[in-house]
């Protein structure tokens, strides 16, 4: 109990307490002489109720609105009819805001919903998948702690792509143009020389010109770099954050992650080592299910959906085709034509979950494959520099936080994971 005597619904559990909760009203009606309001905070739902007769000292508004914030003390009472099995028997009741006319009512378009979503995000589900979203990025900070990575804070405002420039947001910076960094990957790549393993947590940027189920134009990229480290090592680091963030997940959070529909067993049995295909067998695949694909090329939306099907437990795909990678990716030594790079797939038709490996360390090839994805390698000095000042062989890795808890929740679509989903046709609110 807090110092002020007001608790959280979570913890009105012992009949014959006397508590004190603030909340919003989240349903009410009237009943005989009764009033009954279910009142909901951050932690769960309670429904109040006020007999006249018995506490006729109280006075609750006639006009009392769906959403309003009130302050109730309250008798607990067994009631097998309530939901959670307690009730409050109101005995004071506070007026704290009022809300007239709440704009969202039952069976809202998508439309109305999203134009709301600043009222939206009090639904119990937005507010479970913020709260999961929280503990996933939560879980991944721990891990990295755990594993000796420190964490950086590398720059949105940025003079280079990273990810090609199809997807780049630019703006004007001054005089001169600037753009929306799509991955902190190439400061990662700068910073590991100085700290070792590194990570970040930032948003990235993408102008998706789309509209799918899995696209953001804005993100939060959990990314990480390692010196010293190639392809199979960061496919670990890989695997065991993800297994260690489904884990904490599902154990703190069982209620709220069954609520949404995935089961806390299946996240619990996601352990290392996962599974891992060439990009030559993942094609086989897509084409044995009878998709229409050119070895060489990316999986589209149906090869990387049948893809994801086949399986029932994330999974990696790696060695792909050096022309569908960009510039940074190291060639295979072993396999000409092909790089070092490796997506983690979450199954059931999700897919991508992150991409990642061994980055490129000759600085005549980087510079050749800047030029072919038709940028100038003056604008990559800085990060040319890192080829030729004690480079080390390093790999890293991106994963989509929205994704994860995407998949993790089996979320329809991708911008539900967000509080303010930022997509091609959406900005506001
Ligand atoms: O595959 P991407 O483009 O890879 C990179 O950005 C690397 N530079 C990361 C690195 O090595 N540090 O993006 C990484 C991940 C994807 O696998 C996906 O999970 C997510 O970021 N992602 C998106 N999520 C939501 N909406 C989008 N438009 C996304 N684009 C990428
Ligand atoms: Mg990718």
């Amino acid at each position: 109990m807090s110092t002020d005597g007001i608790v959280k619904i979570r913890d009105v559990k012992v009949p014959g307490e006397t508590y004190t909760i603030r909340g919003w009203v989240y349903r009410k009606r009237i009943h005989g002489k009764a009033t009954f309001i279910v009142l909901r905070d951050e932690t769960g739902v309670l429904q109040c109720v006020h007999h006249p007769n018995l506490n006729p000292q109280v006075q609750i508004p006639e006009n009392l609105g769906i959403e309003s914030s009130v302050k109730i003390t309250g008798l607990a009472k067994e009631d097998k009819r309530a939901p959670g099995g307690i009730e409050l028997e109101i005995t004071g009741f506070e007026l704290i805001g009022p809300s007239h006319m709440f704009p969202i009512t039952k069976d809202q378009s998508v439309e109305v919903l999203l134009d709301n979503r600043h009222l939206w995000i009090r639904s119990r589900k937005l507010t479970q998948i913020m709260q999961v979203k929280a503990e996933v990025v939560r879980a991944a900070r721990e891990w990295f702690y755990e594993n000796g990575y420190t964490e950086t804070f590398p720059p949105i405002l940025v003079g280079s792509a990273c990810e090609g420039g199809a997807t780049l947001f630019s703006l004007k910076y001054f005089d001169r143009m600037a753009y929306l960094s799509q991955s902190a990957q190439l400061y990662l790549e700068a910073l590991i020389f100085a700290l070792g393993d590194v990570y970040s947590i930032t948003p990235s940027f993408r102008a998706e010109k789309s509209r799918t189920v899995r696209h953001l134009t804005e993100y939060w990229h959990i990314e990480a770099e390692c010196p010293f480290k190639g392809l199979e090592e960061i496919m670990q680091v890989q695997e065991h954050l993800f297994s260690y963030i489904c884990k904490t997940v599902a154990e703190k959070m069982p209620d709220a992650i069954s609520s949404l529909g995935r089961d806390p067993d299946y996240l619990l049995s996601i352990r290392p080592p996962f599974k891992r295909i060439t990009y030559d067998e993942a094609v086989k695949i897509v084409q044995e299910k009878g998709i229409d694909m050119r070895p060489g090329t990316d999986f589209g939306a149906p090869a990387e959906r049948a893809l994801s099907n086949h399986f029932d437990r994330p999974f990696f795909i790696y060695r792909y085709p050096e022309e569908i990678k960009p510039f940074y990716v190291k060639r295979d030594p072993d396999n000409p034509g092909y790089v070092l790079s490796a997506d983690l797939m979450a199954p059931e038709g999700y897919g991508e979950m992150t991409t990642g490996g061994a980055r490129e360390e000759d600085l005549d090839n980087i510079i050749e494959r800047v030029k072919a994805e038709g940028f100038d390698p003056a604008d990559y000095q800085w990060y040319l520099d890192l080829r030729r000042y004690g480079s080390v062989p390093h790999s890293g890795f991106g994963l989509g936080t929205e994704r994860l808890v995407w998949w993790l929740l089996k979320l329809d679509h991708i911008r539900d994971a967000c509080a303010f989903p930022r997509v091609l046709n959406r900005v506001t609110p």
